[in-house]
């Protein structure tokens, strides 16, 4: 069974008498410990399905299934619930809260939990991410490699099955993006998540075990 499997998935947006149809019957599966790359031209409505996929944004039509349940018509709440444990998300501009150290920034997406042990799944992340002398420090006291290590080990927190991530290695150098692709491919497998990354970059295209082009609203 898929993590994530999109139907037919189309989505159109209507704007000042316009419409335009950014997703034209989407099938799409993304697997426990498989990291996939979505790729294609500005445009072609590759942040529109990773919302979708996110449970950001709902399709005009067709069906979303996470783990095997339809959630097409959830609504917000139901939503949100899902997005929150099932979900994680990593940003090209990685997100974090400027106040508050490695190991809150981490914690902050566990708040609601009553489990007690999150304050030390938050501290083994991060040393699991390399950053075990870090846990006390802000995000300007990080490189930019460490700042998007310390957004992945937060996007892990909940123990989601699904791990979604907008560019991830965009604002960084080569070596450091070889750095954390080699991390989150450890990850991947020791978390058994199913990772969907949105990209221009060739590396991570590399890195991925399976690539979908999307072009004009269609995979190709
Ligand atoms: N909120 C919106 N309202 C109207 N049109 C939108 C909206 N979001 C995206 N679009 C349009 O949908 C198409 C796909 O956009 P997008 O998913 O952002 O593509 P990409 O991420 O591949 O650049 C584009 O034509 C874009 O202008
Ligand atoms: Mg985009």
């Amino acid at each position: 069974m898929s993590v994530v499997e999109l139907t037919d998935v189309r989505k159109r947006y209507e704007s000042g008498g316009e419409t335009v149809e950014a997703l034209k019957g989407v099938d799409f599966h993304g697997d426990r410990g498989e990291m996939v790359t979505v790729i294609g031209p500005s445009g072609s409505g590759k942040s529109t399905m990773l919302n979708v996929i996110g449970l950001l944004d709902t399709p005009t039509s067709g069906t979303v299934r996470i783990d095997g349940r339809d959630v097409t018509d959830f609504d917000g709440d139901e939503l949100t619930e899902e997005r929150r444990s099932e979900i994680g998300f990593v940003f090209q501009d990685f997100h974090l809260l400027p106040m508050l150290t490695a190991v809150e920034n981490v914690e902050l997406p566990s708040m609601w939990e009553t489990d007690v042990d999150r304050h030390d799944r938050a501290i083994d992340l991060l040393r699991r991410v390399g950053l075990g002398d870090r846990l006390r420090h802000t995000p300007d006291q990080l490189s930019g490699g460490q700042r998007q290590r310390v957004a992945i080990a937060r996007a892990l927190i909940n123990e989601p099955d699904l791990l979604l991530a907008d560019e991830p290695t965009g604002n960084l150098d080569r070596d450091t993006g070889a750095t954390i692709l080699d991390e989150v491919t450890r990850l991947k497998n020791e978390e058994d998540v199913a990772i969907v990354a949105v990209t221009h970059d060739e590396q991570l295209v590399e890195y991925a075990d399976r690539t979908v082009n999307l072009v004009d609203g269609e995979i190709r």
